[in-house]
């Protein structure tokens, strides 16, 4: 098949994109594609890039912004051009948390108490109070991004406004949610036949502070485990999470589905990646190795069944 790899773009997630795509790149030459990887620098020029190549098909390799929002996907789909991946509708929520959050609670699925605020409501006696009532600890982060750029964990009062500052750096809302002590979880999900399968979930314990970008893009900095040790019945509560997760954004193909384990054993969910990291020190490759494929087969996988 001949592949378009497209990363880059120009979200503050351009760097690991970058990296994505060159290790999506290398993958998909290994199971045996034609590949040309393309750093793209808006959303239209995809469509020049796919007819160029004459590629069947372009893998979705960017992060954050256009690439992830729905807006290439929108592009894509109006050209009739195929891509990996999930849709338009289903990217776009899954890139805004206040999107996931309205849809989740709608479900009945568990998501940390909260509030989203916009710009302008975001004041710090009403963050305060928030603080106060969500047991003395907040995650702040932007709406709309990935790779936990813009959020911070802020467990002190007067940390408030540097927070509320930076994540309305990258975005007009934020959405402050209860910080969740206890444990981090990832599940892959991919579609067989058109069902979401939840893969073993990972644990991610960095050495220190939280999963940030330095922990999640340095290599060594963080440990993973996988199949994180759960119980038996808690891994296939957390499993069919995921799936309903993936199945109540309505995702395509494969997503990468992110929780906090309470203290208590209780998951909650914090958000569905349509378009995860595939880079060296990533997730879904880890989750593809678990149940025995490499790296190569991951892509091959994920192209055969965008097609599907
Ligand atoms: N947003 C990053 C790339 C991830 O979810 O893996
Ligand atoms: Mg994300």
């Amino acid at each position: 098949m001949k592949v378009l790899v497209a990363c880059g773009g120009d979200s503050p997630e351009r760097a690991v994109s970058l990296r994505s795509g060159k290790a999506v790149a290398e993958a998909l030459a290994v199971a045996g594609h034609q590949v040309f990887l393309e750093d793209l620098p808006t959303c239209l020029g995809v469509v020049e890039a796919a007819r160029d190549r004459g590629a069947d098909l372009v893998f979705v390799a960017l992060h954050g912004g256009w690439g992830e929002d729905g807006r290439l996907q929108a592009v894509l789909e109006a050209h009739g051009i195929p891509y990996t991946g999930s849709g338009p509708e289903s990217c776009m929520a899954a890139m805004d948390k206040e999107l996931t959050r309205a849809v989740f609670l709608d479900r009945g699925l568990p998501v940390p108490p909260g509030k989203v605020y916009e710009r302008e409501d975001a004041a710090l006696p009403d963050l305060e109070s928030l603080m106060a009532r969500e047991g003395g600890h907040l995650a702040l982060k932007p709406c709309c991004c990935g790779s936990t750029v813009g959020v911070s964990l802020v467990h002190r009062p007067e940390d408030l406004r540097e927070a509320r500052d930076l994540a309305l750096k990258y975005d007009d809302r934020l959405v402050a949610e209860r910080f969740i002590p206890g444990r981090e979880l990832t599940v892959a999900v991919f579609e067989e036949g058109g069902r979401p399968r939840a893969l073993p979930a990972i644990e991610i314990r960095p050495h220190e502070g939280f999963y940030d970008y330095r922990n999640k893009y340095t290599s060594g900095a963080t440990e993973y485990l996988c199949p994180a040790p759960l119980e038996e019945a808690l891994a296939a509560r957390v499993g069919s999470l995921a799936e309903a997760a993936h199945r109540a954004l309505g995702c395509r193909v494969y997503s990468r589905v992110d929780f906090r384990l309470s203290e208590e054993g209780e998951p909650f969910l914090l958000e569905v990646n349509t378009a995860p990291g595939m880079t060296g020190t990533s997730l879904v490759p880890k989750a593809g190795a678990a149940v025995g494929w490499s790296f190569p087969q991951v892509t091959d996988r994920i192209v055969r069944a965008s097609l599907e």
